[in-house]
């Protein structure tokens, strides 16, 4: 139903909604409450990665919420071990912390930071990030965040970031030459917030190089490009770096809130007892959450699956849109791909869901964002390139 109220007078109005609701989901496909079905091509913004109402996800869920929710880290929880004890093979870090979302993950890498810092005997430190970077919401990551917009009525901003254009090489070798106090560098693979933007190989390549010369924390956020969103576990092993520390939310719970930090070296062993907690990190219900979603991904191979379908994707865009008025760019890595348009078009993710019962996002103004789930058929990504073209033509 397109036309309910889009804000109910008892919300802090934090968000512009759609005036519609889904009350179903299953794989791809939502419904909404009078059983109109829409295909969906965000997954709730890269978390719905194994698709809505997964059956192992639901299993999982009931199963532990029918022994035990919550003790408190103040005991073992077998499940926390089992899947930092995963996610640490297919990462190549060696210890995790669990906490609730992308921007508390951020939060522990960043605090990571300063006790490298205070090892060193470092009283000012700075992070390096990026211009057009998102990190989150919190006091520290939305300093760390490159979007004025972020910052806008929250000054004064947290002190410690020093900015650099993203993807530039020139710029990292001159802040490392002429900035003193650097401790640590925070960048996304693939900016997602900032329009779907991959980084260069070689751009990552030389981050971990002075990251080794300089002994800075490379710390890599994969809060949206991890969990196979790029058609790799995590992405920057298609740069075939190793950073020191990374953080992961989103696909990991697929919509069960859960966030990680792993890191590795020196990184993995500055906490310690007392510096850093959360009350319902870790808790045997998510953690379970996050060996059903990696048993699934595993066993059905979805980082691969979303390189291919990515390719395809990328494919049926470029010739179903070539031509067609106003667009800059298509873009993307694995199932995160943009479409720039020469102009704003916030108003294309309305249309989309009423002329094409289509879900997309809209990005940094004028760029569409599909981030559809790694599940999607192979007709399911060809209707999605299908329903856009009608659209944009
Ligand atoms: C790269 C990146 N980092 C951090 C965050 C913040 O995650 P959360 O909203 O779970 O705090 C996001 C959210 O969009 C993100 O895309």
């Amino acid at each position: 139903m397109l036309n309910m109220p889009a804000t109910s007078s008892f919300l802090m109005p934090v968000y512009t909604r759609q005036p519609l609701s889904f009350v179903r989901g299953l794989g791809a496909i939502l419904w909404d409450e009078d059983g109109i079905e829409y295909l969906d091509a965000i997954a709730g913004v890269a978390v719905t990665n194994i698709g809505h109402a997964h059956p192992e996800v639901a299993r999982a869920l009931a199963e532990q919420a029918d022994l035990l929710l919550h003790t408190s880290n103040m005991f073992g929880i077998p499940w926390q071990e089992r899947l930092s004890e995963q996610l640490c093979a297919l990462s190549g870090m060696q210890r995790g912390f669990f906490c609730n979302s992308g921007a508390e993950a951020n939060e522990t890498a960043l605090k990571l930071a300063r006790l490298h810092a205070n090892s060193l005997g470092i009283s000012q430190p700075q992070v390096l990030v990026m211009e057009n970077s998102f990190h989150g919401r919190t006091f520290a990551t939305l300093a760390a965040t490159g979007n004025p917009a972020v910052h806008r009525g929250f000054e004064p901003l947290m002190p410690g970031f020093v900015r650099l254009p993203y993807d530039d090489i020139g710029a990292l070798q001159q802040a490392a030459a002429a900035t003193p106090n650097i401790v640590a560098v925070l960048v996304e693979p693939v900016q997602g917030e900032g329009g779907v933007r991959p980084a260069s190989p070689a751009y990552l390549q030389a981050l971990r190089r002075l990251c080794d010369e300089h002994n800075w924390l490379f710390m890599v956020d994969e809060v949206q490009t991890g969990m196979g969103r790029t058609g790799a576990w995590f992405g920057y092993q298609h740069s075939a770096v190793l950073p020191d520390v990374i953080t992961l939310a989103k696909g990991l719970g697929n919509g069960f809130p859960i966030g990680a930090c792993l890191a590795r070296g020196k990184a993995a062993t500055l906490l310690a007892p007392g510096s850093h907690g959360s009350t319902f990190g870790g808790s045997p219900l998510a953690c379970r959450v996050g060996c059903a979603v990696i048993e699934v991904m595993q066993r059905e191979q979805l980082p691969g699956r979303a390189a291919r379908l990515g390719e395809r994707l990328l494919q049926g865009l470029r010739a179903g849109l070539h031509g067609a008025p106003g667009i800059v760019g298509i873009r993307g890595q694995g199932l995160m791909v943009g479409i720039e348009l020469d102009r704003a078009c916030e108003e294309l993710v309305y249309r989309a869901l009423a002329q094409e019962r289509l879900l997309i996002s809209v990005t940094r103004g004028r760029t569409i964002r599909l981030l559809p789930p790694l599940i999607c058929s192979d007709a399911q990504i060809d209707d999605i390139v299908r329903r856009l073209t009608r659209l944009l033509n």
